[in-house]
This record gives C-alpha cells, sequence and structure tokens, in this order.
C-alpha cells in the first residue's frame, strides 16, 4: 500500500506507481466546503506531473453531496468552486472521478469537471440546487447537456431527482459502473485509463444537442407549474446559454446563480432544508426507544386507514380494530385502496403492494392488541369515547406497550389519566390523508416517559415523517394555530372581501389552495363540530362574529366538495363560487350592522400573515413548540404552507418584530379582543432580536 499524504484536514493524496489519488474526507457527506476546495487546488498543484493519471474518490458514507449549504448567505471564502473544477478540467494529466453514495450537486459538477465518471453501483447522481432556491452553479447547466443532451439534463436540474447509476450510464453521464470500495474502484479505474481500457475527454470539447423549441417549451411548461418560483425561471435561462463556448455559457449559469443566491427565496428553502433535520435532533428524540415491532391500530376511518397504510407502506404489520364488520370492510377497502394508489404513482411495486397487504389483520375484537408494541388510537374525536378505549386498553395490552391518541386536539393527559399507565401514553397526531402528509406532531403528556417519546420520533422516521415535538394544549402547535388565525378569514370575508378574494390573495400568496378551498376540500361539517364542541367547553373566547358565516353554510348541509356544494361549486368540476353562499355573507353583514370595505390583496395577505405569526409566537412563547423552527415545519409538512417562504415564523423574519407589533396595534384598533401583541413579539422589537436567534438558543 502507497503512503498518503495529507493536504489539509479534508484533502489527502496518494500515489501508486503512475497513478495519483485524491481522497476527500469531509464528514457527513464530503460538501465542498472552503478546505475541500482549496485542498482539491493545492492537490493537484502537489502532484503535478508525477503521475500520468488521477483519481479522485471519497471517504465515509458517500461521494460529494455539494456545496457546504452552510456557507451560504456568508461572504464567499476563495477559491469558489467554479474556478476549482475549471482548472481540473484544464488539467492536462487526466482525471477521473469514482462515485459512490450520492453524486449531487456540487459534487456532481465536480465529476462532471472531471474527463471520466465511474459510479459504484448503487450511486446515484442529481443536481437538487432547484429544491434549494438555487441551480447548479459550478458547471451543472453547461457540463451535463454537453455529455447527456438537452431533455435529460432539463428533467434533471429541474425535478431535482436522484438518478440510479444505470440511467446515467445509459444517459453518457457516467462512464462505467462497477463494484467495490472506492479506492480500489479508482485504482483499477485509473489503471484502465493507462491501459487505454477506459476513454477519457474533457466536456468542454463536447457540443450539446440544442434546440430552441425544447427550451421555450420547458420555460413555459415551468412558469405553469410554479408561478411563484424564480429558480426553475433561471435554470432554464442557464441551460438554454449551453450552446455557447464553455466559458461564455459558464458566465450565464454564474449570473443566473448569484441572482437565485440573493432572493428570500432561497433562504426559506434552505431554512426548510435544515428544518425538517433540526426537528428531531432534539435530546427528546435521543436515548433508548422501544420495539415497534407490530402495531396496533383502532378504527378504520379516513385517518385510522391512513395512518394503517403509512404502517404498512414502511414494512410494519398492523392489526386493525373496528367495532362492527362494516367499518372493518370499509377499512381495509380504503387501505387497499391507499396502497393500489401507492404503485399507480410508482411509490411502490406491485409486489410490495401484496406483501403490505399481508401484514395487515383485521380484526373485531380489542382483546387481540393484546401483543402489539404501539397501540395508535384514531376513533372519533370525543373525549368520552378515548376514555372510555384507554381504559380498555390498560387492561388488554401487555407491560410497556406504548398507547398513543392520534387525537387533533383533545387533552392527552387526560386520556392517560384513564389508564394505570399514564408514563406510557402520548400523541401521536397524523394528518390526513396520513399515507402522504409528512407531519407527525409528537405530542408528549406530563407523564410520558423519555423512551415512549424517543419511540415516536423513531415511529417518524420509520415512517419517513417528519416528529415534532409539541406539548398539550388544544390543537397543539399547528391546529392551535390554525384555530386563531382561521377566524380572521371570517373576519376579512364579513368584513367585505369575498371567499373568492381571500382565496385568491393567499394563493398568489403561495398557498397551494386558499383556506375556503380548503374547508371545502376537508369537509365544513368538521370545524363546525370543532367550534360546537368549543362553544360547549365555553374554549371560543373570541364573539365578535366567530363562525357565524361557516355556521350557516354547515347547518344548511353543504359541506364542500362531498355535497358538491360550500364555499364553491363542483358541478362543473373546477370551483366555482357559489352565489348562495354571498346571499349568507349579506345576511349576516346586514344583522350584525357591518358596513362593507374593500381590501387589497397585500391586506388580505397581511392580516392572515399577522395572525397566524401572533399565535405561533404565543406557542413557542410557551413552551408548546420547542423552538420556532418547530413551528415552520409544522406549517410546511402538514398545512401546504409554501416552502418557499420558509414557514411562518421565519416568514416573521422577513417582516421583523417591530413592524408586526406595529401593525398588530393598528389592528387592535378594530377589535382589540382577538388582536393582542404577544409578549415575546414585544420583547423581540424592543431588544432587535429574530426568531433565528431563537433558534440558535435552541
Ligand atoms: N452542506 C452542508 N451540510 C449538509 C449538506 C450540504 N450540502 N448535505 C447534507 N448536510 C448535512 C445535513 O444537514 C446533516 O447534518 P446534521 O447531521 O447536523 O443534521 C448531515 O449532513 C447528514 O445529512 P442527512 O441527514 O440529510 O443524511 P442522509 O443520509 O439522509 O442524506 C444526502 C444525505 C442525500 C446527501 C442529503 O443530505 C442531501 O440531499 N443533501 C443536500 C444535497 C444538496 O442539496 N446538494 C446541493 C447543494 S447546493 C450546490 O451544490 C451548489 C453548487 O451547484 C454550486
Amino acid at each position: 500500500m502507497a503512503e498518503t499524504t495529507s493536504i489539509n484536514d479534508v484533502i489527502s493524496i496518494g500515489q501508486e506507481g503512475d497513478v495519483a489519488l485524491i481522497c476527500i474526507d469531509n464528514p457527513p457527506v464530503n460538501a465542498t466546503g472552503q478546505a475541500v476546495r482549496q485542498g482539491l487546488l493545492d492537490a493537484m498543484a502537489q502532484i503535478g506531473t508525477s503521475a500520468k493519471v488521477i483519481a479522485i474518490y471519497c471517504a465515509g458514507r458517500t461521494f460529494v453531496a455539494g456545496a457546504d449549504i452552510k456557507e451560504f448567505g456568508k461572504t464567499p471564502l476563495p477559491p469558489s468552486l467554479p474556478d476549482v473544477l475549471n482548472q481540473i478540467e484544464d488539467s492536462e494529466i487526466p482525471v477521473i472521478s469514482v462515485i459512490h453514495g450520492t453524486a449531487l450537486g456540487g459534487g456532481l459538477e465536480l465529476a462532471l469537471a472531471t474527463h471520466a465518471r465511474v459510479a459504484i453501483e448503487g450511486a446515484k447522481i442529481g443536481l437538487p440546487e432547484v429544491l434549494l432556491g438555487l441551480l447548479p452553479g459550478a458547471g451543472g447547466t453547461q457540463r451535463l447537456p454537453r455529455l447527456s443532451g438537452l431533455p435529460f439534463s432539463l428533467d434533471v436540474i429541474l425535478s431535482g431527482r436522484q438518478v440510479p447509476a444505470k440511467e446515467a450510464l445509459e444517459k453518457g453521464a457516467v462512464d462505467r459502473v462497477m463494484s467495490g470500495e472506492p479506492r480500489d474502484v479508482a485504482l483499477a479505474a485509473a489503471q484502465d485509463v493507462l491501459a487505454g481500457k477506459l476513454s477519457t475527454r474533457k466536456t468542454k470539447n463536447l457540443t450539446a444537442d440544442y434546440d430552441a423549441k425544447v427550451i421555450e417549451e420547458t420555460l413555459a411548461g415551468v412558469k405553469k407549474k410554479n408561478p411563484h418560483l424564480i429558480s426553475p425561471v433561471k435554470c432554464v435561462e442557464a441551460v438554454a446559454a449551453c450552446n455557447k463556448p464553455l466559458e461564455e455559457g459558464l458566465k450565464v449559469e454564474r449570473q443566473c446563480f448569484i441572482d437565485c443566491m440573493q432572493t428570500p427565496q432561497r433562504a426559506g428553502l434552505i431554512h426548510a432544508f435544515f428544518g425538517e433535520r433540526a426537528v428531531s435532533n432534539i435530546p427528546e428524540a435521543k436515548g433508548d426507544t422501544r420495539p415497534l415491532d407490530k402495531i396496533g391500530v383502532i378504527g378504520g376511518g379516513t385517518m385510522g386507514s391512513g395512518i394503517t397504510t403509512s404502517c404498512l407502506m414502511a414494512g410494519i404489520p398492523v392489526r386493525l380494530i373496528e367495532v362492527a364488520q362494516e367499518g372493518l370492510d370499509r377499512g381495509v377497502a380504503t387501505i387497499t385502496k391507499n396502497l393500489d394508489g401507492a404503485v399507480s404513482r410508482g411509490k411502490m411495486s406491485a409486489e410490495k403492494r401484496d406483501a403490505a397487504l399481508a401484514m395487515l389483520e383485521p380484526s373485531l375484537a380489542m382483546e387481540d392488541l393484546a401483543d402489539v408494541d404501539l397501540v395508535i388510537e384514531a376513533v372519533f374525536e370525543k373525549m368520552e369515547i378515548k376514555k372510555e378505549i384507554f381504559g380498555k386498553l390498560d387492561t388488554i395490552c401487555k407491560k410497556g406497550a406504548i398507547l398513543a391518541s392520534n387525537t387533533s386536539y383533545l387533552d392527552v393527559n387526560k386520556i392517560a389519566e384513564m389508564t394505570s399507565r399514564p408514563e406510557d401514553v402520548l400523541g401521536l397526531h397524523f394528518f390526513s390523508p396520513a399515507h402522504v402528509m409528512r407531519l407527525l406532531e409528537i405530542v408528549q403528556g406530563a407523564k410520558t416517559a423519555p423512551d415512549v417519546l424517543a419511540t415516536g420520533f423513531a415511529l417518524a422516521k420509520r415512517l419517513k415523517k417528519v416528529g415534532v415535538l409539541a406539548q398539550v394544549c388544544d390543537g397543539f402547535i399547528g391546529n392551535r394555530i390554525l384555530g386563531h388565525y382561521s377566524k380572521v378569514n371570517a373576519f376579512l370575508v364579513l368584513d367585505g372581501a369575498s371567499p373568492q378574494q381571500v382565496d385568491d390573495a393567499l394563493e398568489r400568496f403561495g398557498l397551494a389552495m386558499g383556506p375556503h378551498k380548503v374547508g371545502d376540500l376537508a369537509g365544513l361539517d368538521i370545524g363546525y363540530m370543532n367550534r360546537q364542541r368549543m362553544k360547549e367547553e365555553g374554549l371560543d373566547p373570541n364573539a365578535r362574529y366567530g363562525g357565524d358565516v361557516a355556521d350557516r353554510i354547515a347547518e344548511k348541509g353543504w359541506y364542500g366538495r362531498k355535497t358538491g356544494k360550500g364555499y364553491y361549486l363542483y358541478d362543473a368540476g373546477r370551483p366555482v363560487p357559489n352565489p348562495e353562499v354571498e346571499t349568507i355573507i349579506d345576511e349576516v353583514r346586514a344583522e350584525k350592522g357591518i358596513t362593507p370595505q374593500s381590501f387589497t390583496d397585500e391586506e388580505i395577505v397581511d392580516r392572515y400573515m399577522t395572525a397566524m405569526i401572533s399565535e405561533a409566537a404565543r406557542v413557542v412563547e410557551d413552551g408548546t413548540a420547542k423552538r420556532p423552527v418547530d413551528v415552520d415545519m409544522v406549517f410546511l409538512f402538514g398545512y401546504g404552507f409554501p416552502r418557499f417562504r420558509g414557514g411562518p415564523l421565519h416568514y416573521a423574519d422577513t417582516i421583523g418584530a417591530e413592524e408586526l407589533v406595529r401593525r398588530i396595534e393598528a389592528y387592535a384598533k378594530e377589535d382589540p379582543n382577538y388582536w393582542q401583541v404577544p409578549e415575546l413579539l414585544r420583547k423581540m422589537a424592543a431588544d432587535g432580536t429574530t426568531f433565528a436567534d431563537l433558534n440558535k438558543e435552541g
């Protein structure tokens, strides 16, 4: 074995005969931070002409997974990645790269700048910059089309998808697929270069198969699909320059990259990337866990079936309990339909679906839960029913079994009190459809044991969900905030906006669907029942005009899409405003003596977002959510909040606490009961702190 020399902490070189090996070892994912960039240049210089071929490979779990995202937004440190890669491409000695794990973003761009690429079986390549509000900024938009053609490159760059090695080989993005350890493969492939068995070439000498029509059509498609997003348009703009000489194309790409780097969308999407990981990076999610070999689900309704589907898709056997055969059959049918849907969407194979269904054991007897590790109760949202079920579970379930409720609002501590083992009880709040939505609120009861909580996070991971810790309160993080800001919709409508205007303004802001359309989709009866419950429990302090319009719509039996009628009519497929709702609104306005005023889209968005941020700030202040980032992830993964805005509290930082306080105080002149400045926001305005600062404090 030849000796290795450290160039710096992350780069080392070795030489075997005429082959020089450059190893990148920068855990966790070998990102091209400053030390890697400088180290690569120094390594190339040190190797000089002492070798006839150079092979670059990585230590650890993966090839380079991209530029170091943590450096973004800070002053760039030289050398830049494009400069490093251009120098590698210009090397007179052939350079090859050996990819294991994933070569993503700047990692793939490094490989594209080398003169041949070898993938190790199982490796994947991709340019996921678009998912971070960016575009490949180190030659990806110029070199990939030269190697693999325009349609494939546009697909990879615009989707951000990870391409398996086999497909990459077919498309010419890699030259060979081999098996073995990265260093061994690097050496073997380099020997093949020396022996003339693996050819090398400079991508810059190739020309792209350019077709202006493909560019034009792609651009139109991108604008239609993502009307809010800047980076996909910039991606196409950069790729469009691939018919120019490489140097010129790279200049266009660089400018597009800088344009994207400066957008708030880039900051929002990167906040989302790190936030998704940060929510489970807490002590409560770590430590010992209990087994999750078999799960019991009580209730075969939409939620129970969705939860069951999710567990089965993750390979966990489920015992599904219902009280009557009809309900059980309906549950099994829904689960089968969900799994069939996953097959038709390409999420799983038909064989996996059959295997998943074979792990489902439907039963009418609660006693069948005696041997499961975790029970998730997903029955009707009534405290009395839940209490009864938990009382029974206490007598049936084995010692150490975790007892979870999928309640969306109710007090998990009261549910836990029905058992002799409150330490085994927690809330696992899934979002509908539970086999699709990625959010899981993990609700800690007053007595929940640490290993029970950690198992909640382990379950989220196995189900590929984003687990967020929440404390007990009415509605936990998400529904509590929703319960507050959704009243603003009612206020806006009664004060003069139409439901459609509210929806349109918020859709332009980035919501996939306006709140009235969401209500119609979810079923207006659900909100109605919840408002009734809150009234009964004396929980709704705001009496200004509560849910008047919504209540009257629901009382007419118009529950939205499922009845063909709600805020909108659905006869023609596309939602059309329901004229009878306008009559109801007029009636209520007249009864309350409200003279309608007009609102601009901006005013609608400002009020809606300020209300959301206010309650979100209170949720952080009272500890229901651990940090602002937890609230942000709840909204991104459970409520369709636009990812490019990073979440409500990331968005709040773009407005600033001082301005938010000013707004709330102005609105409070109209309704001092509803609009109150949260103490946290007042304090932040006074000392100039941001929610990002609070995230850092942890
Ligand atoms: N920069 C900095 N840190 C990164 C990183 C990156 N590019 N990619 C991952 N990390 C960090 C994660 O934050 C995480 O840190 P933590 O342990 O402190 O939470 C750690 O590496 C491990 O990441 P994951 O938990 O995501 O590990 P997985 O094994 O599940 O996934 C991965 C690995 C597929 C590489 C995934 O991390 C990933 O998709 N990373 C992002 C890849 C990417 O977007 N690359 C493009 C960057 S932009 C760019 O290259 C610009 C260029 O064109 C100029």
